[in-house]
């Protein structure tokens, strides 16, 4: 029977099961009246949490990309040093860890080979390993020292979608408590961000319903050959991800990168026939964010200029964006931290209708597979 539940893909299908994700991850680890996040499934006692050094996150694909927003997450929240590697490369950087570093591997398989090398290499040098998968018992999950299981269901499609915004909701959760128990955060501020974070999966389900402009755009982007993607700070992994999932799926080059980076080189490639996809959006209430967002909108003129044409995602409400840009995409208003959940949503549902427009297997892309087990 098939199971796509009147999707025509898993991947649209799994793109809209994201709500029931994210409660099924978080719900059952918070507490707001208490103010308390619960991950006894950490297994490693709060001394030692209390004693990390650092923190080595390591993954491969999308689930890197998770691991890059975590990064952000955990040393603003926790202000814990937190480093970020691809597990192909992870060996060949004879990372110095021991006792004092613990190693969050991520993978939504549990079974890649990369990371399963990368875990094994952290706990031979005495790391304690953390590991966050969506699959229970997974090879990865059964050797690391404790299990942060996402629940977003089997995901199906090759390219990650609901497994990537679990995973970034479980970083989270991970950063307060984490916070929490170093004594960083107090139980208000715990309680302000378990109460932010209950309210993404609303959020995102609003999101869901701009699902048909991003049809409309990737039939009207459909013919481009090369998109660049940027984001700044913890948008620059959403930016990452938007790009991997179009290249995935869609076949369409598509690079990712740091919007302050674009001086440094792409600027040079932006002209009528390369769009940028620009993160855009604003946490009024940061003003570091805000002090990033003008920086972004002096962006978007500039490659006005350059007679690019410019997507761009963006907080709702906001006027000055959708004037600049050729075509914005809003979400909804959310703390800076947490934004990147809401953002990939839009980039996901233009990736996929981009493959959709060109006819493409959208849920077996060529020459890519849903789990590399062999390195
Ligand atoms: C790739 C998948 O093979 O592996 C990606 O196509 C995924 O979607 C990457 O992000 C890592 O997989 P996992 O299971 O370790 O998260």
């Amino acid at each position: 029977m098939d199971d796509k539940g009147g999707f025509p893909h898993y991947m649209l299908k799994e793109i809209f099961d994201q709500p029931q994700g994210l409660r099924a991850t978080i719900e059952p680890r918070v507490s707001v009246e208490d103010g308390l996040v619960r991950l006894d499934e950490v297994r490693i006692i709060a001394d030692e949490l209390c004693a990390l050094r650092r923190i080595n996150i390591v993954a491969s694909g999308t689930s890197r990309h998770a691991g890059m927003a975590g990064q952000y997450m955990i040393q603003e929240l926790v202000n814990l040093p937190v480093d970020v590697d691809y597990a192909s490369e992870f060996e060949y950087r004879n990372p110095l860890i021991g006792k004092h570093e613990l190693t969050i591997v991520i993978t939504q398989s549990g079974e890649t080979a990369d990371t399963t090398a990368a875990q094994r290499l952290a706990r031979s040098r005495g790391s304690r390993t953390i590991a966050i998968s969506n699959v229970v018992d997974s090879t990865i999950a059964r050797e690391a020292d404790g299990v942060l299981y996402t629940h977003a269901g089997p995901e199906i499609s090759i390219a990650s979608t609901k497994a990537f915004t679990a995973q970034l909701a479980m970083l989270y959760l991970f950063a307060v408590y984490l916070g929490q128990v170093r004594g960083k955060l107090s139980k208000e501020q715990v309680r302000v961000h378990t109460r932010e974070l209950l309210e993404m999966p609303a959020k995102v389900a609003n999101v869901l319903q701009s699902a048909p402009d991003c049809e409309r755009l990737a039939r009207r982007y459909n013919a481009v050959q090369d998109f660049l993607f940027l984001g700044r700070a913890i948008h620059y992994p959403v930016a990452m991800d938007g790009a991997l999932k179009l290249k995935e799926v869609s076949y369409i080059h598509a690079e990712g990168y740091p919007t302050g980076e674009a001086k440094h080189g792409p600027n040079a490639l932006i002209d009528e026939t390369l769009p940028v996809v620009i993160i855009a959006t604003c946490d009024c209430n940061d003003a570091g964010s805000v002090l990033r967002y003008e920086k972004n909108v002096a962006n978007i003129k500039s490659f006005k200029q350059q007679s690019g044409r410019v997507m761009a995602i963006a907080s709702e409400g906001d006027e000055v964006v959708c004037k600049l840009a050729d075509h914005t995409v809003f979400v909804p208003q959310a703390s800076e931290l947490l934004s990147p959940i809401l953002e990939i949503v839009p980039l996901q549902l233009f990736a996929y209708y981009m493959a959709v427009a060109k006819g493409l297997d959208v849920d077996r892309p060529r020459n890519l597979v849903k789990s590399v087990t062999r390195e």
